[in-house]
């Protein structure tokens, strides 16, 4: 059986991730392709523990590295233990949010230094990637009032603004670094003008 593929859906709350991996899912499902939707942090077990763990808002004092290493942590078991035997399986995975989160939340956000996250990337994946990143990108503004009816924030979602513009920015330089893979959609669209921009890129792919 082929190995099947590896898509990952980011981008700020409120771009629309949860939205278009739902038509992602239908999408493929109509196709007769079996999909396992995941999401980071969390998608296993343990994974969704370290979840809990991060977005508690009790801790607040987090220091950034130890969120990052978390970030890693639930990422790897999330790769070891799901995404890889999917993949040999032949099913697609599709994640809502992966590695470009840690250097868009914890680069950009944390102002963490790029070069350790590459690292930890470079420890935890080797050379693993997706082979097709979906880049849902909205002003912080937009993002935001999307957002507005959702019950309490969590801890990163309570972040100041300047935070999420930083956000923001790094997925956009995540995106120039890697043009081939990372796929900028403007999220500010329609929801069907942004589905019909992913479809295209699904037949391709
Ligand atoms: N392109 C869009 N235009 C307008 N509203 C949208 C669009 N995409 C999603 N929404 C709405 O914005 C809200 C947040 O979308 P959601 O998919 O949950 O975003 P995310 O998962 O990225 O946080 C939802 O109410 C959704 O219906
Ligand atoms: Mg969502």
């Amino acid at each position: 059986m082929n190995k099947g593929k590896f898509i990952t859906i980011d981008g700020v709350e409120g771009a629309g991730k949860s939205t278009q991996i739902d038509f992602i899912c239908s999408y493929l499902h109509r196709k007769g392709i079996e999909v396992v939707r995941t999401r980071e942090p969390g998608g296993t077990d343990l994974g969704e523990k370290i979840r809990s763990l991060l977005l508690d808002v009790d801790s607040k004092e987090m220091h950034s590295d130890t969120e990052l290493l978390l970030m890693f942590s639930s990422r790897n078991e999330l790769i070891q233990n799901k995404i890889i035997p999917a993949l040999n399986d032949g099913k697609w995975v599709i994640s809502d949010r992966f590695t470009d989160a840690s250097f868009a939340y914890q680069g950009g956000g944390r102002m963490l230094n790029l070069d350790r996250i590459t690292k930890l990337e470079e420890w935890v994946q080797g050379t693993f990637q997706p082979d097709l990143t979906l880049l849902l990108d909205v002003s912080v503004d937009i993002g935001m009032k999307r957002i507005e009816v959702r019950k309490e924030k969590d801890r990163i979602e309570k972040e100041e603004r300047a935070f999420f513009e930083r956000v923001r920015s790094g997925f956009i330089e995540r995106s120039k670094l890697y043009p081939e893979r990372i796929k900028l959609i403007d999220a500010s669209r329609s929801i069907d003008e942004v589905q019909n921009q992913i479809q295209s890129l699904l037949e391709s792919l």
